[in-house]
């Protein structure tokens, strides 16, 4: 059994977002075309992708490296009515590869740092097109000095940095940003860490025992008492830009 998915692939979420932010995002980009054709990388169980296809009549192709979450993604979508205009890539990020210019948006909700953001951003301009969009959600810090309890949490991730730092990456590769903004601290909660601390309820005591189990459990304990602990001071961001 593999204990991560048992936990992190069941719930609603794959990490922080909702719907209304993922709408917020997209409605920060002008002139889309009517019927996009956009990249979801790192889709996970798709709650955004579903959201991207029912705010616009375009296509979608949600790309994950777990065969698990793309299941899930395409229950999500045929629940939704909108499964007809979904393509679904089981494939590892790292050697995704697509044709110059093929997608009107790429997008990405707290994944593509599995490239880290600068190479992602990098490697993604490839296949949008000139004009198009990318937006991704993406860790950052709040405040400077944080304590070094949330510096040990992120450790590694290198990445993580302000939201100016992040700002000039973005410059730095040659998008044109177009908006960015926090995530509220309800969007960690909702649909991840409340149903994330339900799932580990139910498997404490049926998993009691088994070294491999206990040791994701601890690990999501974990996450979720640090969020507590420092949501002052660390968030997602999300940032929009035109290619
Ligand atoms: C933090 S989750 C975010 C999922 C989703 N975007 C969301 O917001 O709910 C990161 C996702 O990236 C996927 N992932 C991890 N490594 C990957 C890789 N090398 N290539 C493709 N997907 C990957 C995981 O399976 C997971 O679904």
């Amino acid at each position: 059994m593999n204990y991560f998915l048992e936990i992190y692939g069941t719930l609603p979420r794959a990490g922080p977002g909702s719907n209304a932010l993922t709408r917020r995002a997209f409605e920060m980009m002008s002139d889309v075309p009517e019927s996009p054709r956009i990249l979801d990388v790192g889709c996970g169980p798709g709650m955004q992708t579903v959201e991207l296809l029912r705010l616009s009549s375009g296509t979608a192709v949600a790309l994950d490296l777990f065969p698990e979450m793309i299941s899930q993604v395409r229950a999500s979508a045929e629940g939704a009515g909108v499964s007809d205009r979904l393509e679904t890539l089981a494939q590892d990020m790292t050697k995704m590869a697509f044709p110059e210019s093929s997608f009107d948006i790429v997008w990405s909700e707290g994944a593509i740092y599995f490239l880290g953001f600068e190479a992602g951003l990098k490697k993604v301009k490839a296949f949008v097109k000139p004009g198009g969009y990318v937006a991704i959600s993406e860790a950052v810090w709040l405040k400077p000095d944080p304590p070094s309890g949330a510096v040990e949490f992120w450790k590694d991730y290198p990445e993580i940095d302000t939201v100016a730092a992040k700002l000039d990456v973005i410059k730095r590769v040659g998008y044109e940003p177009v908006g960015h903004f926090i995530l509220p601290p309800a969007a960690w909660t909702e649909q991840y860490y409340n149903p994330m601390e339900q799932r580990i309820v139910e498997k404490t005591i049926e998993w009691s025992g088994i070294p491999e189990a206990e040791a994701v459990l601890k690990e999501a304990r974990n996450e979720i008492s640090t969020f507590r602990k420092y949501a002052d001071y660390f968030s997602y961001a999300f940032f929009v830009m035109r290619n």
